[in-house]
Parts: structure tokens; sequence; C-alpha cells
């Protein structure tokens, strides 16, 4: 569908009176209303001590993450906690930013991932097979647990070198899992000044002092000996400094603690999406089970399998458009500019989502509808560059997208060429929100071993 562009105009108020209850009981749904309710125009959302615009159409998504890229900064209070988690790395702004994306883009260029790929795909496959055991015994498994199981053994083998060990793996999840849950209440009340202590802040920064305790570790017993892999660790352990010195251990820290946090929390719980989507489709399910058989069948799955499966890379891209797991990533305006023929001054924070983006009916027929038809070749010419951004765009479009399209449809394969899933119960579509989408409650499946009891 085509967009077109929005004449200039006044922003769409949305007072605190008319949104307060709404926030209080369902944010993201209340967030959807609003941005429906607005329809690609320039919305002005009042949070009582903020005011921040919502940006959703197209033309704007490209004005503030491409063209005004060096206007729109990520910066304010939504980024403050995880600039305070993270420091300068990859993850914060300007010559930092610029620095240690010198230092781990290398990583991931198409011809390393490509290189990358045969250490995945077997990593993968043994991951998968512990699924065995519980296929065997018809015991339920809990479906985000055994995805980020599958993630974690994937991400630590290959984009880690392998020098994250079970133990230190076994400190470092359930400790990062703690602190992205915990992260969330500041995340969703960035205006709470930090002299007001909430919730969840102490065990915050005891999550954070043993996940210090696991990295310093790790940095001090690689950093003068990272091997010669083209692995995350091994780049941040050789990276120059501006001036030549080696680089300190806590930039070597805050580095690793992004890219753990990028490559792991993201791609799990775009995996966990996808089972209760094929639950309630199970015409897309038989597809993809009959493509694998052809193309598999009940061989492991290798990177040469990968080109000749087009629906599952389809159901991938249907997938992120539904649930776009990084659903919300802000700006914050530098210089005075204009959003639509709106006035933005310095100092305005600029929401982004492409979970809300996603689901404009004047940007996708059927919006709500799962159809991984929309991305045939054919007609993914007809999308406007930014009515699918699940990776942003500009100079902070995500780097580990190429990693994450081989890694999630290598496990889809792997799963499906060997079970057949089935949920425990139906699932409600709507997520709970924090730094990512996460289910609302806990999500169970049964695995039975492809060929029997179909
Ligand atoms: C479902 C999977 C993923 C999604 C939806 C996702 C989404 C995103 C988005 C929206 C951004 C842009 C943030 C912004 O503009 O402020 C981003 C940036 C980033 N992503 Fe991802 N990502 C995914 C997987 C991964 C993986 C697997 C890796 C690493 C292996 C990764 C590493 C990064 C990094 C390092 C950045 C920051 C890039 C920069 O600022 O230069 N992501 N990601």
């Amino acid at each position: 569908m085509s967009v077109d562009a929005v004449p200039a105009q006044k922003p769409k108020n949305f007072p605190l009176y008319r949104t307060a209850a709404g926030f209080v009981r369902d944010p993201l749904r209340q967030l959807e209303r609003i941005s429906s309710e607005g329809d690609g125009r320039l919305i002005r959302i009042d949070l009582g001590a903020s005011h921040p615009y919502l940006v959703t159409h197209p033309d704007h998504i490209q004005q503030v993450l491409r063209r005004e890229s060096e206007n729109f900064q990520r910066d304010g209070v939504f980024w403050r906690p995880l600039r305070e988690l993270m420091g300068d790395s990859i993850l914060s702004e300007g010559a930092e930013w610029e620095h240690s994306k010198r230092v781990l883009q290398p990583v991931f260029t198409t011809r390393n991932v490509n290189r990358l790929t045969g250490l995945m795909a077997g990593a993968i496959n043994n991951a998968v097979a512990k699924l065995d055991e519980p296929a065997r015994t018809g015991q339920p498994v809990d479906v985000l647990a055994e995805m980020g199981r599958i993630v974690n053994e994937t991400v630590i083998k290959v984009l880690f070198g392998d020098k994250i060990s079970p133990n230190d793996a076994n400190r470092l999840i359930p400790t990062f899992d703690q602190i992205a849950t915990l992260i969330s209440f500041r995340f969703l009340l960035p205006f709470v000044p930090r002299a007001i202590p909430m919730p969840g802040d102490r065990a915050f920064r005891d999550a954070v002092n043993v996940m210090d305790e696991v990295l310093f570790e790790l940095v001090e017993r690689y950093r003068d000996d990272p091997g010669d892999g083209s692995d995350i660790f091994t780049a941040l352990c050789q990276a120059p400094t501006e001036h030549g010195e080696p680089p300190t251990n806590k930039w070597i820290r805050d580095n690793l603690l992004a890219m753990f946090a990028t490559s792991t929390e993201t791609t799990t719980l775009a995996l966990t999406w996808l089972w209760p989507l094929l639950h309630d489709h199970p015409d897309v399910q038989d597809r993809l089970v009959a493509e694998i058989e052809e193309v598999v069948g009940g061989d492991p799955v290798r990177p040469d399998h990968l080109p000749r499966l087009p629906y599952v890379s389809q159901v991938v891209d249907e997938l992120l458009r539904l649930y776009p797991v990084g659903w919300m990533f802000p700006r914050m305006a530098t210089r005075p500019t204009s959003i639509g023929g709106v006035p933005i001054r310095p100092g305005d924070s600029v929401l982004i989502s492409p979970f809300l983006t996603h689901r404009l009916a004047s940007v996708w027929e059927r919006p709500l509808e799962f159809d991984p038809d929309r991305f045939t070749p054919e007609n993914v010419r007809e999308h406007h560059r930014y009515a699918y951004f699940p990776f942003g765009g500009g100079p902070h479009q995500c780097i580990g997208r190429h990693v994450f399209k081989v890694e999630a449809r290598m496990i889809l394969t792997s799963i499906l060429s060997r079970f057949r899933p089935r949920l425990s119960e139906a699932v409600p579509a709507m997520p709970r929100i924090g730094a990512t989408l996460r289910p609302r409650e806990p999500l169970e499946m049964t695995l039975t071993h492809a060929g029997k009891g179909e």
C-alpha cells in the first residue's frame, strides 16, 4: 500500500485525563489505541512530567532515523537507565558510539556472518537435539526458557568465541534476565527522579554486582590472549583506542554487556512469539513443515538449505512485523526542526515504535492478521522503506540483523524438522512491555517427534 505524505498540521494531543486510566491498566494497548486514532499524524502524549511526541508515519520515521539522524540523538530520560548500565558502549551516542561500532562492525559483515553459519548450524542442531528427551517423555517445556537456552548456547559459541564457560553462563544468564526485568520499571517510568527509590532498585544493584563479577573476571582472563577468532570478545580485546593505548577493562565490560543484551534477549523473545502464532495458524505451520520436509528432510539443518526455504524466511519477516521485540526506541531533538509541519524544540523527546507503525491500518492492510505472504519478493517491493523497520534504520540500524535472520531461520527449521510442537493453551496476543515485548503468562508446549502422533 502506498503511503501519502501527511500535510502540515498541529499534533494530535492526548491529555492525561483521557489516557491515564488506560496507561495504568495496559500501557501497550493504550499506546496502540492512541496511535491508531492518530493514524500517522504526529501525536503529543501527556505523561504528566513530560510530553513526548509519538512518531508513526513512515515518512516521519525516515526523517528521524535517517535524514535528520544527527539531530535526533539517543539521549534524554529514556536512555539514561541504559547509559548508566552500559556506559560508552555501542548503545551510546556520538564519538563513543562510533568508536565501539568501528570495532564491532567487522564481526557482523555479511562475509563474516557467512563464515560463521556452519558453526552456527552445528550449535543449533546440538541445542535443539536436547528437546529429544521432553519429546520422548511428553513433559511440557517452558517456551521462553527453551528458546533462551537454544539462543544462548548458539550465541555464546558463535559470537562470543566459546569463551563464556557453562559455569559463567549459569551465573550470567539468570542475573542478566533479572536486570532486564528490573530495568523495565525505570524504562516505563523514566520521569521518576533517581532520588526516589522504586521497587526493585536494590535487587537491581545486587544483580549488577554479580554480573560485573562475572564479566570483569572474563575480561581479566582473556584480555591479553583473546585468540585470533572473528568473534565479539576478540574484537573488543584487540581494539585500539584513539591514542593507541589498549582498551580499558570497563570499556570491554560495557560492550560485552551491550552485545550480550542485544544478541540474546531480542532473538529469544522473537522466537518465543513464533509458537503462539503457529498455534493460531495451523495452515502456516503445515506450509512450513511441507517446505522443510522437502528441502531438509530428517537431516541436520545446514547453511546451504536456507536459500531453498523461502517460506521460512517470509514467516520470520512477518513474525517481526507483528512482534518487533525492540518495540520502542526513543530519540531526543538537539536542534529546532519540524516533523509534518509541527515545530520540534531542542530537548523534545520523540518516540519511535515499529510495533505501532506495523499495526497502523493506513500502512498495512489487515494489520493485525498474521500473513507471511506479505513478504514474497513481489509484495516486499510495494512497501515504503519505513513501513517495516523491526531493526530500526539510519546509522544506528541493528548490526545483528543478518545474524538474527540466519539464526532464527535455522532454529525454526531445526525444530520443525524434528518435532511437532503444540502449545498447552491459547496465548493472549498482546505482550507485556518492558525494554522488550514479553508474553504476559508463562508459555508451555509439548513436543512430539516428527512423523509420530500426527
Ligand atoms: C529480533 C531480533 C532483533 C531485533 C528486533 C533488533 C532490533 C534492533 C533495533 C530496533 C535497533 C535500533 C536501536 C536504535 O535505533 O536506537 C537495534 C540496534 C542494535 N542491535 Fe539489534 N535487534 C535484534 C537482534 C540483534 C542481534 C542478534 C544482535 C547482535 C548479535 C543485535 C545487535 C544490535 C546492536 C549492537 C545495535 C546498536 C547498533 C548501533 O547503534 O550502532 N541485535 N537492534
